[in-house]
């Protein structure tokens, strides 16, 4: 799919990977919607890469705030790419406690509110949106580009509701493609392992020492960029649908 003369949504476009993606996006001619929580970054960002950006401040978690940026986005061109790749608070817990206590069932659900149903939310609503635009080739109208991790396979001790969400981001995406495949929309999941980014709270070396050894090759962290390379071709290559991509470093949690 060639993306000059379409817009891209980006929710979590001012974190980490959001940032790299919107930079890949707009160098490829696409015009971006960066929708973020984040509004001081959110905006920066979009001041500094000009006319191809817009900043919205968008909540994930609400259908009124969603449905604004993705009106944004179609005012910008019809909207043919979408990446979901927010971020929200985990808690490091184990399902018992050493007291003997059980999680918190509604942290657990609120984790799965960010990670697995505003992913939902965000792709069902720009697939809609979608669904209208003219096609192009094949009979294609746009991408949808969801975020997992390597911890929806294979969550550490204390994940219980992240590697819940995850999984549940990769259990859609065959599905979605499915269900969306006669609007001539694909559906697609990235599962990157471990990324230096903001989400770290702590400084690129000090991520490294820390993380990067455990990465069989290249024995680093990854770099957004990387990620966004992907996600860049994942829209652009038509024959790419319905599964998920593992970008790790061959590691394994
Ligand atoms: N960095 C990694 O190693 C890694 C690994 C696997 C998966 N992931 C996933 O990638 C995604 C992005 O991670 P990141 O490392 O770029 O994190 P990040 O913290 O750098 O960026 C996340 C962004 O999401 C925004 N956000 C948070 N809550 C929001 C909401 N309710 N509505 C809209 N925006 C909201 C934040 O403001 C932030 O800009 C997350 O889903 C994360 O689970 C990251």
């Amino acid at each position: 799919m060639q993306l000059t003369g379409s817009s891209a949504l980006v929710t979590g476009g001012a974190g980490g990977f959001g940032e790299a993606t919107v930079r890949r996006l707009v160098e490829a001619g696409a015009r971006v919607v960066i929708a973020d929580l984040a509004e001081d970054k959110g905006k920066a960002l979009a001041e500094e890469l000009g006319d191809a950006v817009t900043f919205v401040p968008t909540d994930v978690t609400k259908d009124e705030s969603v449905d604004a940026a993705i009106a944004a986005a179609t005012e910008m061109g019809p909207l043919r790419t979408t990446v979901a790749v927010h971020g929200g608070p985990a808690a490091a817990r184990r399902m018992v406690s050493r007291d003997g206590e059980p999680y918190s069932t509604d942290i657990f659900a609120k984790t799965v509110g960010i990670f697995l149903t505003a992913t939902y939310r965000v792709m069902s609503k720009a697939a809609a949106v979608m669904s209208k635009n003219e096609p192009l080739e094949s009979n294609q109208r746009g991408v949808v580009i969801s975020t997992a991790s390597i911890a929806g396979y294979e969550g550490q001790v204390g994940q219980t509701d992240y590697s819940a969400a995850k999984g549940g981001v990769i259990g859609l995406t065959l599905t979605a493609a499915r269900d969306l495949a006669p609007t001539g929309v694909r559906i697609m999941c990235i599962a990157p392992g471990t990324f230096f980014t903001p989400a770290y709270r702590m400084n690129e070396e000090e991520a490294q020492a820390k993380w990067g050894p455990g990465v069989p090759n290249p024995k680093r962290m990854g770099h957004a960029d990387e990620y966004a390379r992907l996600a860049l071709h994942i829209a652009e290559n038509d024959y790419l649908n319905g599964t998920v991509i593992r970008i790790d470093g061959a590691q394994r949690f």
